[in-house]
């Protein structure tokens, strides 16, 4: 018996193709690499839910790709903040990574401290 392929199977062979081709971004960040770069990270922004302040924002657990472009946001000046400019302008993009890395992969619970 012949087969031939009919337009469902057409349609899914297409759709297959159109999800395999997306691109997909694969951060390099090594959460590990990235805990030992968080030190003085650690005193502002915390670690997991602990609150450091109103004016500082928990990062535990924010998306990877967030974190990155906020740092690299301080480091061009298109965020603006004195505190963060200086804490991110001698960071490599590996630093970054790193650090996005580590606080990404914490188990937290973002929320906005109000004291
Ligand atoms: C002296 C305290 C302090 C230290 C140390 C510090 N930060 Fe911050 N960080 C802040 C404050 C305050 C803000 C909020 C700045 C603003 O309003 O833009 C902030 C903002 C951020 C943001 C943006 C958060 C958001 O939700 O948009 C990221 C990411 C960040 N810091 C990462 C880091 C990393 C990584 C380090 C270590 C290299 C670090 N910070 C060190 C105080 C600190």
């Amino acid at each position: 018996m012949r087969k031939t392929i009919n337009s469902f199977q057409l349609i899914l062979m297409f759709a297959v193709l159109a999800i395999a081709s997306v691109p997909f971004t694969v951060w390099a960040g090594d959460p590990k690499a990235g805990e030992s770069k968080a030190a003085l990270c650690l005193t502002c922004h915390g670690k997991g839910n602990t609150v450091q302040g109103v004016g500082t924002p928990i990062i535990s657990g924010q998306y990877e790709d967030y974190l990155i472009q906020a740092m690299k946001s301080y480091q061009s000046g298109t965020r603006n903040n004195p505190i963060m400019t200086g804490f991110s302008i001698s960071l490599s993009d590996k630093d970054i990574e790193d650090l996005a890395a580590f606080y990404a992969d914490m188990d937290s619970q973002l929320f906005t401290p109000t004291e």
